[in-house]
């Protein structure tokens, strides 16, 4: 057994990703980006049979963001072969109706867009400014890595989970780089300057929970959303609607981008 199972898993993680390419996924995230755009809560890729959620609450396509069209002036997009699923943020510095958007998209084995996880903050959402996300997002570098450069899956998955739990335990050895920025609604830690950490503090006694995941080992990036300051299992139950993006470079983390939604829930914190 020792030898058969991780036989098995590699064959299997092998079909996966010769039926996603990242070729497939990029065509996919280009549909949100155009359904985004028009206000259309459809596109070509969409299962007539997708489970929508919207900051961690079942929702429905046809009445929430994706129904409104939105000038989206910054997307970025990862993309999970061996997941099957994506990740995209979107900036919309409307100053009548400011957005900054997460999203995750899972396919099905049809390759059709089975499950929409979108987190969305506006005016009032946790430090929330739009102008300021894109002015610093735009700054920083989120290039592809060169083969050899390139961590591993479970490497970037572990300086992702080591930061959101070192918000509840702080014996976490914590893999931090320098220069390291994050970027926490529309404020920015970083100077722009080889010193910049972000090892500038952090609360205590905050579980991150209920994590889901979008890995893309060629940017280094890996998408978490959860629950900030939720209960286990407990999904969009309590806490903060929240998604934390990393990029990891050498195995260590370069950036942090952070949307966290107070909508409907009286005092953010
Ligand atoms: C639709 O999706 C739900 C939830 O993922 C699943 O339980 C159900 O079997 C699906 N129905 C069809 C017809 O595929
Ligand atoms: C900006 O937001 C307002 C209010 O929702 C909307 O009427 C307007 O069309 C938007 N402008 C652009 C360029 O999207
Ligand atoms: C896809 O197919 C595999 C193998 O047949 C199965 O184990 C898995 O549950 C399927 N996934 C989905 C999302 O239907
Ligand atoms: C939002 O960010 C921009 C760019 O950094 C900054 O000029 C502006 O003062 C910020 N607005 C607020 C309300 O903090």
């Amino acid at each position: 057994m020792r030898t058969l199972i991780p036989t098995i898993i590699s064959v299997l993680a092998t079909r996966a990703s010769a039926a996603c390419t990242r070729e497939f996924l990029t065509a996919i995230t280009d549909e949100l980006l155009a359904a985004q755009s028009a206000g259309q809560p459809t596109f070509p890729s969409l299962s007539s049979n997708v489970t929508y959620t919207e900051n961690r609450k079942p929702a429905s396509l046809i009445s929430g963001i994706l129904s409104t069209p939105l000038k989206i002036v910054h997307a970025r997009s990862q993309h999970d072969t061996t997941q099957c699923a994506t990740f995209s943020e979107f900036i919309i510095t409307n100053a009548s109706a400011p957005y900054v958007i997460a999203t995750q998209l899972r396919l099905d084995n049809s390759s059709q867009v089975s499950q929409i996880d979108t987190i969305f903050t506006t005016n009032g959402d946790w430090a929330f400014n739009a102008t300021g996300t894109y002015y610093w997002a735009s700054k920083e570098k989120w290039d592809a890595i060169p083969g050899p450069q390139r961590d591993t899956r479970a490497t970037i998955k572990a300086a992702a989970d080591a930061y959101c739990d070192v918000f509840n335990d702080k014996s976490v050895t914590v893999p931090w780089g320098e220069p390291c920025a994050r970027l926490e609604g529309g404020a920015y830690t970083g100077k722009m300057l080889p010193s910049d950490s972000c090892n500038v503090g952090v609360p205590s006694g905050v579980k991150l929970v209920n994590r889901r995941y979008v890995v893309d080992e060629v940017y280094g990036t890996v998408d978490v959303m959860l629950d900030f300051g939720g209960r286990e299992g407990k999904v969009g139950m309590q806490g903060l609607p929240d998604s934390h993006e990393f990029r990891v470079e050498e195995g260590k983390l370069r950036f942090v981008h952070t949307l966290s939604s107070c909508g409907g829930r009286g005092a953010c914190m």
